[in-house]
């Protein structure tokens, strides 16, 4: 029970980690508040894991009223968060383009969006712990692509590619963790990043084999395989742990 009593605001609930991210916090003894800019998305965790361990919570990570209205909601509710996961992926129509055939304009938006959106959630984070005192984790779903130019061979003749946007938002991620890490020393609020690999979601076999082949023995991984390290960073055995980022890969970084 690393997450006891603790009570976690978990953006972008109702996505493939998130729905994952959720049940481990309830199982490791949390209380959930299940944000997500559909809420339709979390309804089904509200329904399994029940009204007291799972509070559905709308929230658009590029507005600040929004973010506002739910650290509000918590307060109202007397709900002491003491952190937060963000794995949002806000993203427009046009998103998944191969690099020399996207915009300018589409490589703003989605920039915008999910960077934007991501310092708005940290900041507001950072003035939620400050203005309550409160020890607050927050940690941010970065990605390997953060870390490592991708493996194009991985995608042979398929059509998929990892976006140049998310090279350039995840990376830029992981050095905003360290900013705010250095700018809020002296304060109770924390940020790290969980950066995994590729997750299983029915993808194209061919992709499938040629990512196993760079790896340890899985290859892609299932969202359960994720949620330890985050769990780790929620609980406070990571108390002094800051501006660090985990790679979850099965080494296929390496
Ligand atoms: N799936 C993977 O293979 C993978 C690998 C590494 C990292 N990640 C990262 O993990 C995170 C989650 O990925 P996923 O595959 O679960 O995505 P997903 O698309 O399945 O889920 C994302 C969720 O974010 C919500 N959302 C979108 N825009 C939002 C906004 N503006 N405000 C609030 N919520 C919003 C969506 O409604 C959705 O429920 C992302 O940051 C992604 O980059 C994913």
């Amino acid at each position: 029970m690393l997450l006891k009593d603790k009570v976690i605001l978990v953006v972008g609930a109702g996505g493939l980690l998130g729905r994952e991210i959720v049940r481990s916090v309830v199982q490791e003894g949390g209380r959930v508040i299940a944000a997500d800019m559909n809420t339709e998305l979390v309804a089904p965790l509200v329904d399994d894991l029940g009204q007291d361990q799972v509070l559905p919570c709308q929230i658009d990570i590029t507005d600040k009223k929004s973010i506002d209205h739910v650290f509000a909601f918590a307060d109202k509710s007397g709900l002491q968060v003491s952190g937060a996961v963000n794995t949002a992926y806000p993203r427009n129509k046009n998103y998944g383009r191969k690099a020399l055939e996207v915009t300018y304009e589409d490589f703003c938006e989605n920039v915008s969006l999910h960077l934007g959106g991501y310092f708005l959630f940290m900041q507001q984070a950072a003035l939620f712990s400050q203005k309550n005192n409160v020890e607050f984790s927050l940690v941010n779903l970065s990605s390997i692509y953060g870390v490592i130019p991708p493996k194009f061979k991985v995608y042979g003749d398929t059509d998929m590619t990892m976006p140049v946007e998310y090279a350039a938002i995840k990376s830029a991620l992981l050095h905003m963790n360290k900013y705010f890490s250095s700018l809020m020393k002296g304060s109770r609020f924390r940020v790290n990043s969980v950066s995994p690999g590729g997750i299983n979601n029915n993808q194209q076999l061919k992709f499938i084999n040629n990512y196993k082949a760079e790896s340890r023995i899985k290859g892609m991984l299932d969202p359960s395989d994720i949620v330890g390290a985050l769990n780790f960073l929620l609980s406070d055995g990571s108390k002094y742990v800051c501006g660090q980022n985990i790679i979850v890969d099965d080494s296929f970084s390496i």
